[in-house]
């Protein structure tokens, strides 16, 4: 097999492209032929030595991936050879061939593009967990979704608009707005050239978004806080703009809003029969056409490199997929 080796975790530039050892799997795993893989924030992190989890070197990147179990480990009863899967968690998606925990995996139900798997269950999952679950999310409420054209925050705008919602998607440019406008985004908001503050009230009569969805932190947050609505809730799903932002408490008081942190991979482990119905309640939202992964590129496998200089520098609209042909 192949696949990417990080041996240092500096940044992507140490990424080495390897022979390995095809692996076996034990009790309780199965091996993936990989299909395709597809990119998310941490995956980014983890290479730089940046993120919460630190895998020990040598370790294969890449957290999500689908494709074709082709072995099964010992114990092993609720899959078998041929079956299509997707995984999250765990490492090793970018490659030929992963060894992974049948508990990490999800069936692929027929009709399930490899590439859509690959780019769904961290995004869609998160942001299932994030509006529906913490942010309890109602119809006719208003969301605001900030890095708006980004993996999770595609998924925000049509999970939000699925369940009924008013979205206003917020981005850095105007191509990524158009993006967000296609996926129904009701009003979009241009960052990088207008005053969030002055939009949010325009577009809300005044009264500010119910929740705020908010996967950037950074300078962002403390004035979109301000401008949140009586009783709003506060997603705070991640920091890809870098600065972990403080937000003064008397303004919680002020709005009686509330900060909520989101956190799927502990969600997944912590409470797994609520994380399995959500993933089969946005299976069924899939094959309905509900929703449906935004795939900005599809690279081959060895295109690694360029897709991680794409997302570090804030190019990606959607998703990269990284394909086995
Ligand atoms: N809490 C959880 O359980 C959970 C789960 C998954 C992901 N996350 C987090 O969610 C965040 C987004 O992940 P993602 O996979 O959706 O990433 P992504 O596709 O790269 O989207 C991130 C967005 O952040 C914005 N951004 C602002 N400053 C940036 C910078 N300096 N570098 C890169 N992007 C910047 C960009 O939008 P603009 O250019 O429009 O500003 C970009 O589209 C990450 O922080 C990730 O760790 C959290």
């Amino acid at each position: 097999m192949k696949a990417w080796l990080c041996e240092n975790p500096i940044g992507p530039e140490a990424l080495e492209w390897k022979d390995l050892p095809t692996p076996e799997p034990k009790a309780g795993e199965v091996r993936i032929a990989i299909k395709a893989a597809s990119l998310n924030f941490p995956d980014l992190l983890i290479v730089q030595n940046k993120y919460q989890a630190k895998p020990t070197p040598p370790f294969v990147p890449g957290s999500e991936y689908a494709g074709v179990i082709e072995a099964v480990g010992e114990g092993v009863t609720n899959f078998k050879v041929g079956d299509a899967v997707a995984a999250f968690g765990g490492g090793g998606g970018f490659g030929t061939h992963v060894v992974a925990k049948t508990s990490l995996l999800m069936p692929l139900p027929k009709g399930f593009a490899f590439d859509d798997a690959a780019a769904f269950l961290c995004t869609y999952g998160t942001t299932w967990h994030a509006l529906m679950d913490r942010g309890a999310l109602k119809p006719g409420e208003t969301v605001l979704v900030l890095g708006a054209a980004g993996g999770v925050g595609t998924a925000a705008i049509q999970i939000a608009k699925a369940a009924g919602a008013k979205v206003i998607a917020a981005a850095s440019s105007d191509e990524k707005c158009a993006l967000c406008k296609e996926l129904g985004a009701d009003a979009t908001i241009n960052y990088a050239k207008s005053n969030i503050r002055d939009e949010i009230k325009a577009l809300t009569d005044g009264k500010g978004p119910d929740i705020v969805y908010d996967p950037v932190g950074g300078d962002l947050a403390e004035p979109v806080f301000r401008s949140i609505g009586w009783r709003g809730r506060y997603l705070v799903i991640g920091f890809a703009q870098g600065t972990i932002p403080a937000i003064p408490l008397n303004l919680t008081l002020l709005k009686g809003a509330s900060i909520v942190g989101v956190f799927w991979g502990e969600f997944a482990r912590r409470e797994p029969k609520n994380h399995v119905q959500a993933l089969a309640d946005l299976a069924a939202w899939y094959a309905q056409g509900k929703i449906k992964p935004v795939i900005d590129t599809r690279l081959p496998m060895t295109g690694l490199k360029d897709a991680f200089t794409r997302m570090g520098s804030r190019q990606v609209r959607g998703k990269l997929v990284l394909v086995n042909e």
